[in-house]
C-alpha cells in the first residue's frame, strides 16, 4: 500500500473520536450559524432524498465511519454489511447504531471484494479519498457487488473552505491535502472533488446509470442504478 494510503487509515483511526465535530460543526467546524444551518439544511435534503427510495433487502455500506449514514440505512434496509478500515471507527459506529442487522467488517477497501451481490451500496465521503489512478477499478468493484438494477447512493463533499476545519490549510486543486487533528497532529490524505459531470461519466463507465446533483454549497450526491447494457 502506499504511504499516503497508509496515512490516510491512519489519520481515520486518529480522528474517530472526534468525527462527528465536522458533522455537527462543532469545535473547529463551527462556521457560524447561518453556515451551519445551512449545512444542516443540505445534509436533510440528502437524508430526506436517500429516504425516498425503495425499501431494500441487503445493504453494503461503504467505509462507514462512525455511522452517520449507517444509522439511516438501518431504516432502509433489512440487513446492512458495513466495511472500514478503522477499528476504531467500527467499534464507534456499533455503540452508536446498536442493532443486529448490522454486520462489521475492517478490511481495506482497496483490496476488499466480496463475492456477493447487493440490492444496494452506499458510502458518504468515501469517493473523494480515492486516488484518482485507482478510481475506476474501484467503481468496476462497486459495480460488480451490485445486482442488476442494484441501487447506488453516495454523498461526498463539494470543495468549499467553509466545510472544512477553521485552522484546515485552503483547499486547492492537489489531491493531496495536509489534514490536522485537534491536537495538533498532521497527516497526508487523498481529497478529489468531483463535478457533476464527471462524477456521472465514472459512474457512467461501470454501468451505474447515475442522476447526480448539488446541494447549493457543500455537497454533491448521487443515487442511481445498475444497468445492464446489451
Ligand atoms: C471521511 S470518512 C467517511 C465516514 C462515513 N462514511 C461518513 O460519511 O461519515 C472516511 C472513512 O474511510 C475509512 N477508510 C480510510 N481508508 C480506508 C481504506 N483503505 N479501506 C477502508 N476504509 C478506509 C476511514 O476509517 C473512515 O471511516
Amino acid at each position: 500500500m502506499s504511504d499516503i494510503l497508509e496515512q490516510q487509515q491512519a489519520y481515520y483511526c486518529a480522528r474517530s473520536a472526534e468525527y462527528d465535530q465536522w458533522w455537527e460543526r462543532q469545535g473547529r467546524y463551527d462556521q457560524g450559524t447561518e453556515r451551519n444551518q445551512q449545512w444542516q439544511i443540505e445534509g436533510q435534503l440528502v437524508r430526506d432524498t436517500l429516504h425516498q427510495l425503495p425499501a431494500q433487502n441487503h445493504i453494503l455500506e461503504l467505509a462507514c465511519g462512525t455511522g452517520i449514514w449507517t444509522k439511516e440505512l438501518v431504516k432502509l434496509g433489512q440487513s446492512i454489511t458495513a466495511v472500514d478500515a478503522s477499528a476504531e471507527m467500527l467499534a464507534i459506529n456499533q455503540a452508536k447504531v446498536q442493532s443486529d442487522h448490522v454486520t462489521y467488517i475492517q478490511a481495506d477497501l482497496f483490496t476488499w471484494q466480496s463475492e456477493q451481490q447487493f440490492d444496494m451500496i452506499f458510502f458518504g465521503f468515501w469517493l473523494s479519498h480515492v486516488p484518482s489512478n485507482k478510481l475506476q477499478a474501484f467503481l468496476q468493484g462497486v459495480s460488480q457487488m451490485l445486482k442488476p438494477n442494484g441501487y447506488l447512493f453516495m454523498i461526498d463533499s463539494q470543495r468549499n473552505q467553509m466545510a472544512t476545519a477553521k485552522n484546515q490549510n485552503m483547499l486547492d486543486e492537489s489531491p493531496i491535502h495536509t489534514r490536522i487533528l485537534n491536537d495538533g497532529r498532521e497527516f497526508q490524505i487523498i481529497k478529489v472533488f468531483y463535478d457533476r459531470d464527471g462524477l456521472q461519466s465514472e459512474l457512467a463507465q461501470v454501468n451505474i446509470d447515475a442522476d447526480v446533483r448539488l446541494t447549493n454549497e457543500f455537497f454533491i450526491y448521487a443515487h442511481g442504478q445498475k444497468v445492464i447494457r446489451s
